[in-house]
């Protein structure tokens, strides 16, 4: 009985069965988007962040029990895909994301807890025009990689580590105001080329590269986590085996540097620059490969999608208030020993979230001018419960102001530009390892 009345459910509402695999070219993409939205008006917003050389709408649809804006306590995620436009896996695996998604809200526990805890943003594709010019699936290298302008996008954000003079593309100037709009706790940026989850530093100097090779950022382990999190719940991930059978990444994991260095990279200026830990995802061996594979990749994926956005609820969050109960802005709070170039402050809500992993930290308040208060904390696993320790800081003064604390955009390193010299590859090595390898990443 019951299975004669769900095949008759099917025959009669096709469109509830799901999104098709097959490639969503722009019209379809915005439509699709569009779609959701109009279905799911109270858990969705739909907004466009800016638009590409060409003109073609850069995409958001925002998932979230309160869509429209931030809420206080509920961290903001985000997945980027398709930065590269012949890297094509990530963006229809976003479209199925968001189509499960919707579709589990009030019927799986995980996904209503996570609607319930997370604001999470989904933009399927940050180069669409790239992925227009790309006609037909090819595995290999096409020039769609790049934006309309040739740019390559991966390498068009600022730079912490050297001066680099990009001429900003349109596309990351809309991802650069929309990091400085929101605040996002946690991303990853999904490409294909590779299976591999790698992670930040992609650049560095002797400050933060060791003899191996290898530019540590102070929230390493906590990157080797989050990376590990995707491939250990990615089917094959996690077995590490590269593309061309010949060598392995342990674990299925890597950091960016160690595989090899770039400039102007999007994950590098999450963390250093926005206060967001992200992640690059290679999704796939195969760039564009044939849509009768997309099933397969969804399949593959669909596990390590989900327990990765859960991740925004490790360690610690809270808000900074002052004697008279108003939350400060632009307080600093960090956990010592693990101090960012560019300290990591309070939001427009005095708001801070520091992603830790279980374990005991001493949190430094300091507010410019007002000095410090320090916490010891045992932190739990927030994951499992959805949610991080919850910690407020309080300081007994009425504040008037306190001090506006930009970031630099000029290189952050730059006082160690003298003695890196000594420690680099020679530039002959460089252009090697570039040529060899400016395919991935
Ligand atoms: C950066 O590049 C632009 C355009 O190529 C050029 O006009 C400018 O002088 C350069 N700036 C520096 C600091 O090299
Ligand atoms: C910035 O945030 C405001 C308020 O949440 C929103 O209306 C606007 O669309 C956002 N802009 C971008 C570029 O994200
Ligand atoms: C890698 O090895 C697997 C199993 O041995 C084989 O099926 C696959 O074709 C190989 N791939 C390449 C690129 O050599
Ligand atoms: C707390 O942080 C501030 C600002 O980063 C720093 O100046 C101060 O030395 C720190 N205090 C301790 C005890 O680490
Ligand atoms: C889980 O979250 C609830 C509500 O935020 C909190 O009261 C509880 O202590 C948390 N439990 C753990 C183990 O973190
Ligand atoms: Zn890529």
């Amino acid at each position: 009985m019951r299975a004669a009345g769900s095949l008759c459910l099917g025959l009669l509402l096709p469109a509830v069965l799901g999104l098709e695999f097959s490639y969503h070219h722009s019209s379809e993409l915005g439509a699709f988007l569009r779609d959701v939205h109009q279905q799911h008006p109270d858990i969705t917003a739909l907004h466009s962040i800016g638009r590409s050389v060409a003109g073609r709408e850069l995409w958001v649809l925002v998932l979230g029990r309160f869509p429209t804006q931030h809420t206080i306590g509920i961290p903001e995620f985000k997945y980027i895909a398709n930065m590269h436009g012949d890297e094509t896996v990530g963006r229809e695996m976003l479209l199925h994301l968001i189509d499960f998604l919707v579709t589990n809200d009030k019927r799986d526990p995980v996904v209503t807890r996570l609607i319930d805890s997370t604001r999470i943003h989904i933009m399927p594709s940050m180069n669409p025009d790239g992925f227009e010019a790309t006609t037909v699936p090819d595995c290999s290298f096409s020039e769609g990689r790049f934006n309309e302008n040739g740019e390559d996008l991966n390498r068009n954000f600022p730079d912490a580590f050297h001066s680099y003079n990009v001429t900003i593309q349109p596309e990351t100037q809309a991802v650069i105001n929309w990091i400085k709009n929101e605040t996002f706790v946690l991303s990853a940026n999904l490409h294909g080329g590779a299976l591999v989850a790698s992670y930040t530093f992609d650049n560095g100097n002797p400050a933060t590269i060791s003899l191996e090779g290898y530019s540590r950022s102070p929230d390493d382990d906590v990157f080797i986590h989050l990376a590990k999190t995707y491939s250990s719940n990615h089917a094959s991930m996690y077995k590490g085996v590269y593309c061309d059978n010949k060598s392995v990444f342990p674990h299925g994991i890597t950091n960016g540097y160690a595989w090899y260095q770039l400039q102007g990279g999007m994950q590098d200026y999450n963390y250093v620059w926005g206060q967001c830990f992200e992640i690059t995802l290679e999704l796939s061996c195969c760039k564009y490969p044939p849509a009768s594979e997309l099933q397969a990749f969804w399949n593959d994926n669909k596990a390590a999608l989900i327990e990765y956005i859960k991740q925004v609820h490790l360690g610690i969050k809270g808000q900074v208030l002052d004697g008279n109960g108003q939350p400060v802005p632009n307080v600093i709070v960090e956990a010592k020993g693990r101090e960012h170039i560019c300290p990591y402050r309070t939001n427009r809500h005095g708001e801070y979230y520091l992603l830790l992993l279980p374990g005991i930290y001493v949190i430094n308040a300091t507010a410019s001018g007002y000095g410090s208060i320090l916490k010891t904390l045992h932190v739990p696993n927030g994951p499992e419960n959805f949610s991080a320790l919850k910690c407020d800081f309080v300081f007994p003064e009425v504040f008037t102001t306190v001090r506006d604390a930009s970031c630099p955009t000029k290189p952050l390193y730059q006082q160690f530009e003298s003695i890196s010299a000594a420690g680099k590859p020679t530039l002959r090595f460089l252009a090697l390892v570039t040529v060899l390898y400016t395919v991935f990443k």
